[in-house]
């Protein structure tokens, strides 16, 4: 198989070429690939402005790239396998033949409804094979979908469908998640109340949960296929042709919408996947992520369809109907890489090894995780318990932002640690600096992750502002892409993410800025002012801890703090609840009026007693009153 690496010394290789010679390295990767015209240049860029382009003047279809070459040797093979939130109901295997079907007739359904290349398209939808379809079929006619995750309120789905000026909405009428069913129609509905741009929703039909369809907007799914066509050709697409936007949490103001192209974004996450996972043809792969994130995107869609796998799809919840649900469906499809997030990890391991008793798991041989740091015990038991002392862990470093894998061990191949992300794979370059930008250089350091060399995954610019992707991520240190992230390296050169050092918090691997949080906060009238942070949560990595200070004259402590939850339920999502809320006097100042937030961080673990230099504090008493009132947070 082209450029799997199989030994420690294949992969030592690799990465001396990758960083000797980028270029060569990338397009001998590239090459694997249907390419309608060849690129010109493979890389051109700068970190200034910043300016990143990769296979310059190659024309593709990423879909061409999954169907078109595989057809003729895997077009029997399961693509998809789908298990649904309810065991009972049958389960589906969706060959790489039928997706493809599916994908044109959708494809050509959509240009019916008048979208053409460029237009962006909103994917608000459940974990159902038609959300990977749908995301497919705009990459087929070149329309730019950004997915919004279901679990998102009709206020976040309207910022983001204004944010792009989406011109349409697939959705469906509910969405099956544990023993709910949540009307997420009804949700789209609210949204398009604030939006201007959408003329289109198409609605498929999983819960038959009422829906109001409106006339002239709304239309079935079915309604949309019935009667079109099955063939069409795939637009032919730059490689830095926009593939897609996601939003994703910064540490200031609205979520921001990070930009993927096409070529680059296609041999990167090809390249991971393969790689890191390992993945044999035969193999069955399993990643529990939401396709609303980005590993949903990058390794339950595209990477593993680029390589031909059989990608599993859960449409459910870990513990619905029972705690041992993941194992279930890992025995049923004797799945060989899972795929998963440390949250679910320690909220199964809270369950105790019971509901482990009853299967096998003796079909894994890769066990991954993402989206957090995870702690050793977590990553001990998962080792121990779930893959039985057999299976390498790939603790798995990336962000929305990087589009794929940056830092993990290749499976069975880089020796692991627990809790360490390990070793940067081929092509990506890492720096750590100190405050003041310089570089931290050898092994035993500590200090902020930087990249210093593109990848093709990288993102390109943040939507519609590209200034906004220059102050980010590239302006902190000069010339150098800022992750956000804090890193140690340690004696033998591994690397151990240390979690953000920016005001993000990340809270069951889902990114929050605490300025989205403090202003879904502050919506609601009794809150004069308000601040978050983040502190340590024993199943969710971080809980969101928020000080408030409110008017108390006419309602109860208790019931404020419920309405404060229910304001952020509905202007962010459920996800943004604080888990705890302390009522305070009054908020830690400096005479710039700046909060300081790092006291506030100490107060919420219960260390109250060093806390540095306080003396440009405007009131220093407020700290003590807000000591004294710490067992008030509930
Ligand atoms: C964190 C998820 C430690 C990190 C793919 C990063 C991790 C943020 C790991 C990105 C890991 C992700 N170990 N921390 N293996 N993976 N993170 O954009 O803080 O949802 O900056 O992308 O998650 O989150 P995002």
């Amino acid at each position: 198989m082209a450029r799997r690496i199989h030994t420690l010394a294949g992969y030592i290789h690799e990465y001396q070429r990758s960083v000797l010679n980028p270029d060569d390295f990338w397009s001998q990767i590239a090459e694997t690939f249907h390419w309608r015209k060849r690129w010109d240049k493979v890389l051109e860029w700068e970190f200034e402005t910043p300016s990143v382009k990769w296979f310059l003047n190659g024309k593709l279809n990423i879909t061409d790239n999954i169907f078109e070459r595989f057809l003729y040797t895997k077009g029997d093979k399961p693509a998809i396998i789908w298990e649904p939130n309810d065991p009972e109901e049958p389960h589906k295997v969706i060959s790489y033949k039928e997706l493809y079907k599916q994908t044109c007739q959708f494809a050509n359904a959509l240009k019916a409804q008048g979208i053409q290349k460029g237009d962006r398209i909103i994917i608000y939808m459940p974990m159902v094979p038609e959300a990977a379809v749908a995301m497919l079929a705009c990459a087929r006619i070149g329309a730019v979908h950004s997915v919004v995750f279901a679990g998102f309120s009709a206020n976040s789905l309207s910022d983001r469908i204004n944010d792009c000026s989406a011109k349409m909405v697939l959705t469906s009428d509910g969405n099956f998640r544990g023993a709910k069913t949540i009307p997420i129609k009804d949700v789209v509905d609210e949204a398009l109340e604030s939006t201007s741009s959408v003329e289109k929703v198409i609605v498929y039909e999983r819960t038959k949960t009422p829906v109001n369809m409106v006339p002239g907007r709304d239309i079935w799914w079915h309604d949309a296929i019935d009667g079109i066509s099955t063939e069409n050709t795939a637009e032919t697409m730059d490689s830095e042709d926009m593939l897609f936007i996601l939003y994703t949490s910064g540490s200031t103001g609205k979520p921001k919408g990070i930009v993927h192209t096409t070529g680059g974004y296609m041999v990167y996450t090809y390249y991971t996947f393969k790689n890191v996972f390992q993945y044999r043809d035969e193999d069955i792969y399993w990643c529990t992520a939401d396709i609303g994130w980005i590993t949903g995107h990058s390794y339950i869609v595209y990477g593993p369809m680029l390589n031909g796998a059989t990608t599993l799809m859960f449409e459910g919840v870990p513990t619905h109907p029972h705690p041992g649900r993941f194992w279930e469906i890992v025995d049923k499809f004797k799945v060989n890489q899972f795929y998963t997030a440390p949250t679910a990890i320690r909220a199964l391991e809270a369950f105790g090894n019971e509901p482990l008793q009853p299967y096998k798991l003796d079909s894994l041989k890769v066990l991954g995780t993402v989206g957090e740091p995870i702690n050793e015990e977590a990553w001990h038991w998962y080792h121990d318990h779930v893959g039985k002392g057999r299976c390498p862990i790939v603790d798995t470093w990336w962000q929305t932002e990087t589009g794929g894998i940056l830092i993990s061990p290749l499976a069975g191949i880089t020796p692991t640690k627990p809790a360490y992300a390990t070793l940067p794979l081929p092509g990506v370059q890492p720096i750590i600096v100190d405050n003041d930008g310089n570089e931290l250089k050898g092994n035993s350091v500590e200090g902020n992750l930087c990249i210093k060399f593109p990848w093709p995954g990288m993102l390109r610019t943040t939507y519609g502002d590209h200034e906004r992707c220059r102050q980010t991520y590239f302006s902190q240190y000069k010339g150098l892409y800022f992750t956000g992230d804090g890193v140690k390296r340690d004696e033998d050169g591994y690397y151990r993410i240390l979690g953000r050092v920016d005001d993000v918090i990340n809270v069951s691997g889902h990114r929050m800025g605490t300025a989205e949080v403090e202003n879904a906060i502050n919506e609601h009238p009794k809150v004069i002012e308000s601040a978050v942070v983040g502190y340590p949560h024993p199943i969710k990595g971080q809980g969101i801890y928020a000080y408030a200070i409110c008017d108390l004259s006419d309602r109860s402590e208790e019931n404020l703090k419920k309405e404060i939850r229910l304001t952020v339920s509905k202007i962010i999502g459920p996800i943004a609840k604080p888990d705890k809320i302390q009522i305070v006097p009054g908020l830690p100042k400096t005479r710039s009026g700046k909060i300081m937030r790092r006291i506030l961080r100490k107060i919420a673990v219960g260390e109250v007693d060093n806390f540095g230099d306080i003396s440009t504090l405007l009131d220093p008493d407020v700290v003590e009153k807000i000591i004294e009132g710490k067992d008030t947070a509930s």
